[in-house]
This record gives C-alpha cells, structure tokens and sequence, in this order.
C-alpha cells in the first residue's frame, strides 16, 4: 500500500495512488482490494470520470437489461442497479449479486480489477470535453455535503487543473484508459456524441453488452433516457438519496445537460490557460474525440 495524502484544506478528501477519493465512503484498504475482486464475463463496468453523463450512461445502461421497462424492480434506483465499485456505502455483497452484474465507477486504469485487465467482463468509458465537465463539477461541490466547496470559480479550475478533485486529474484519467486500451474489453463514447444522436448511442451500447432489443424497446429506453425524463424520474435523478450526502436544494445532478456551457463561465484569459495546458498534456495522444475544445 503506497502512501496516502490526506488532504489539509478538505479532510473530506484523501489522495490515495495518485487519485482523490472521498473519505467518507471509502478507504485505501477498501481500494486496494478491488484490484482482487473476481470478474465475471457478462459483468458490465461504466467507467467515467466525475461529471461526464455517469447518470446518464446508467439510467441506459439499466434500462437496457430491463428491456427498455422497469418490470418488477421498479422500486429500485440507478445507483443500486449500476453501483460504485469503489464506494459501496451500503455494503452490498457485490460477488454474489445476480448476473448480468453493472457497476460505476471512476477509477483510473490500474486501479480497476486485475481481471478486466485480462479481457473478461465488458468496459463502457464515456467522456465529456473538460471545460464542461470542469463547469459541471463546479456547480456539483455545492451539492455534494461530504466535500468542501470552493467558492471560487477562479480556484476551483485551479483544483481541477492539477487533479485535486474527486477522481484526480481528467487528464491523467482519459489518456490512461485510452492509451491501454487494447488491455481491456471497452467501448469509448463521448456525452457529446450521446447529446448528438441518443439513439444511436444506446444502439452502439446495447450492441457492445450484447443484449439484443427489439425496435419499440430502443424506443422506450431514448425516451426515459432523455434530459427531460431523467429530471423528474426518482429512480434515475439521485433525488432519493439522503441530505446526508447530496442536498438538493444547492443544485441537481441534472443541472443543464448541454454541450459548451464552458463558454458561460470561462473567462478569454481562463480558457487560453486551459487550451495551453491541455494541449501540453495530450501532446503526442492520438485522441479523436467528438467534442471541439474551443
Ligand atoms: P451538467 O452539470 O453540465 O448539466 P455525472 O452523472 O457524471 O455526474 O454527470 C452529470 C452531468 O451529466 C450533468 O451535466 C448532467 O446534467 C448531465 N446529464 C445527466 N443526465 C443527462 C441526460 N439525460 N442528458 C444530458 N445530460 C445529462
């Protein structure tokens, strides 16, 4: 066990193996022994990084092994049907769960399990362009209870830029799961290209887990999957959780749900920063992604 870093200005955060974690919900014990954890073929990981359409992608996700209907689980929400590998707050027994078995997650590459390493089981990774996703992050602090806010749009991008948030640097995170790629068995997708043609997405997702879906049920899953319904389904938009944990009235999981909301926020000076440092990160990774970062 490498060594952890608990973070001065927020106790609620620890760096562990190069990642901020949050410590209410986990422990570098608890993360250390996911690398064991036994993977099955028809298990399905959804591994983003924070504030990429992880809701999004799970609310598809488990629509689709519900054959586009809820059929007998109703009760029972998105983050129980696509729990977090690294955060199982409710202690579930995640080895005996019925297959076929989802999970989130936001881990870097080499933290995941050994086995995905080897090819078993099916990775979805989605990423969203990361002035977005920084924009989104930042209205997010005020939601999540157990992290301390930075009030400070200025600040927080300072955070984010150096990886001191929840999941570390976005940088570190999509050049490691692209450039090892070829060690998993993974579908890349964008938000972007989701927010461009949903249907299309959940065709390209339900062709990867293999689960095949007939016309009407493409259908019902792009409708209850849309921003609209995902906004006032209970199931799908985290409203259900405890105030413990996320207080809803500081904001929502499903805030806006656009492409470039970056540009209602960043000032000129902030995003030629930006654009520098990601090009001097990404220099030399054959990224093509779908969103255009200006
Ligand atoms: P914004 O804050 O830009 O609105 P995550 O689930 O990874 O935390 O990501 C949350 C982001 O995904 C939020 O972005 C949220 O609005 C967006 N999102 C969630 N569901 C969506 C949907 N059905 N369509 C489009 N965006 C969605």
């Amino acid at each position: 066990m490498s060594e952890v870093d608990v973070n001065e200005t927020d106790p609620f955060m620890f760096k562990y193996r190069g990642v901020y974690f949050q410590t209410e919900y986990t422990s570098p014990q608890k993360i250390d022994s996911i690398q064991d954890f036994k993977v099955k073929d028809s298990d399905v990981f959804l591994v983003t990084f924070p504030k990429t359409g992880t809701i999004w992608t799970q609310q598809i996700l488990s629509l689709i092994f519900n054959e586009g209907h809820r059929n007998g689980t109703e009760t029972v929400a998105t983050n129980y049907r696509v729990p977090w590998i690294e955060y199982n707050i409710k202690n579930v027994d995640y080895d005996n769960r019925p297959s076929p078995r989802l999970f989130s997650s936001h881990l870097p590459y080499y933290l995941v399990p050994k086995d995905l390493r080897n090819r078993k089981g099916k990775i979805i990774y989605v990423a969203r362009n990361p002035k977005d996703t920084a924009v989104s992050f930042y209205h997010f602090l005020k939601v999540l209870v157990k992290i301390k806010e930075v009030n400070e749009w200025e600040s927080f991008l300072d955070h984010y830029l150096s990886g001191k948030v929840i999941g570390g640097s976005w940088f570190d995170h999509v050049k490691g799961w692209y450039t090892h790629q070829e060690d998993f068995n993974i579908l890349f997708l964008t938000y972007e290209e989701m927010k461009k043609d949903l249907r299309s997405a959940v065709l390209k997702i339900s062709k990867f887990v293999e689960k095949e879906l007939e016309e009407r049920e493409v259908d019902t899953i792009v409708e209850k999957a849309t921003f609209q319904n995902m906004k006032k389904d209970p199931l799908a938009n985290y409203t259900h959780v405890s105030t413990d944990h996320l207080d809803m009235g500081k904001g929502s999981f499903l805030r806006k749900g656009t492409v470039g909301d970056w540009k209602n926020l960043m000032t000129v000076a902030q995003n030629e920063k930006f654009d520098t440092f990601y090009h001097e990160q990404m220099r030399g990774i054959p990224i093509n992604f779908t969103w255009d970062i200006n």
